[in-house]
């Protein structure tokens, strides 16, 4: 009796202890995350992703404009929602007017700007930008009956630009930075309803917007003058100063999409014709001579 008690108390005591042991096993599964493990069930409530917060001056067609639903959209937000699906990003955008835009990702409330952002030198002190993802050059918006035909001949006009854009900048260089002659407005589209007005001779600004603002707006009665003197820009995306993790995503994205094909399905919607070759993804090895 006493003998058999005794088994029963060890055989009793092993079972639990083989249980702890398998219980403890257990729990420590979740506790050590390896990438390799498979998603949860869906039926598991998913942890809170984390929502990545996009800046951009809502008011730059074809790059992000607002549609009728008051959606940000554009050629930009596409690219950044392809660019996000293959970094498995979760992407939210806020209009954010370009002045003070810098500053948003600087502060941290935005996390990442879109916005038809030219890359320079002087930008590149306080901000990070992603690899280039499009070109692009000056144009000269005049009325239709505009003597304009060259850049040169702003130098005494009078001139509507974005502040603070490379529009800005170069009509700066051409005319002095405290030009009266300089007309500096919240956004673009307004130093265009200006151009209509009547208020100023010309408009610069990024040539993708003069383009699509002439296009669709003929009864403004606008032409473009194009001048082989404007540099080439080339627009990045920008994150605040030594964000490279952030930095490193975007630019992975950037190069999965531009090599899948992703990147020129955007383009063409947009701008109806295939990337330039420089944007396009470079080519196989085995098909260059
Ligand atoms: N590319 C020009 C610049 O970087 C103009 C950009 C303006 N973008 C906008 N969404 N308003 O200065």
């Amino acid at each position: 009796m006493h003998s058999l008690s005794t088994r029963h108390f060890l055989q009793t005591t092993g079972m639990l202890l083989a249980g702890l042991v398998l219980a403890a096993c257990g729990k420590q599964e979740p506790a050590a995350p390896s990438a390799s493990a498979p998603a949860p069930a869906a039926s598991a409530p998913a942890p809170a992703a984390r929502v990545y917060v996009v800046g951009t001056d809502a008011a730059y067609a074809p790059f992000e404009l607002q549609n009728e639903k008051g959606e940000i959209v554009g050629f930009d937000i596409e690219v950044v929602k392809a660019i996000a699906q293959k970094a498995g990003m979760e992407v939210k955008f806020i209009n954010t007017p370009w002045e003070g835009i810098f500053n948003s990702v600087a502060q941290g409330d935005r996390d990442l700007l879109v916005s038809a952002i030219t890359i320079t030198d002087e930008r590149k002190q306080t901000l990070d930008f992603s690899e280039p993802y499009f070109d692009a050059q000056q144009l000269i918006a005049v009325k239709k009956d505009s003597k304009i035909s060259k850049f040169t001949d702003l130098k005494k006009l009078k001139v509507g630009v974005q502040n603070g854009t490379t529009g800005d900048e170069v009509v700066a260089k051409l005319q002095g930075k405290d030009s009266a002659n300089i007309k500096r407005f919240e956004s673009t589209p307004l130093a265009l309803k200006e151009l209509e007005a009547g208020g100023v001779d010309a408009v610069v600004a990024d040539n993708g917007v003069i383009v699509n603002y002439v296009n669709n707006n003929s009864d403004s009665k606008f032409k473009t003058v194009s001048d082989s003197s404007f540099a080439s820009e080339q627009y990045g995306i920008a994150v605040k100063k030594g964000n490279a993790e952030l930095l490193a995503k975007l630019n992975k994205g950037l190069a999965d999409i531009k090599a899948d094909g992703g990147y020129a399905q955007i383009y063409t919607k947009y701008f109806g014709a295939a990337p330039t070759p420089a944007l396009a993804p470079a080519p196989a090895t085995a098909a260059s001579k």
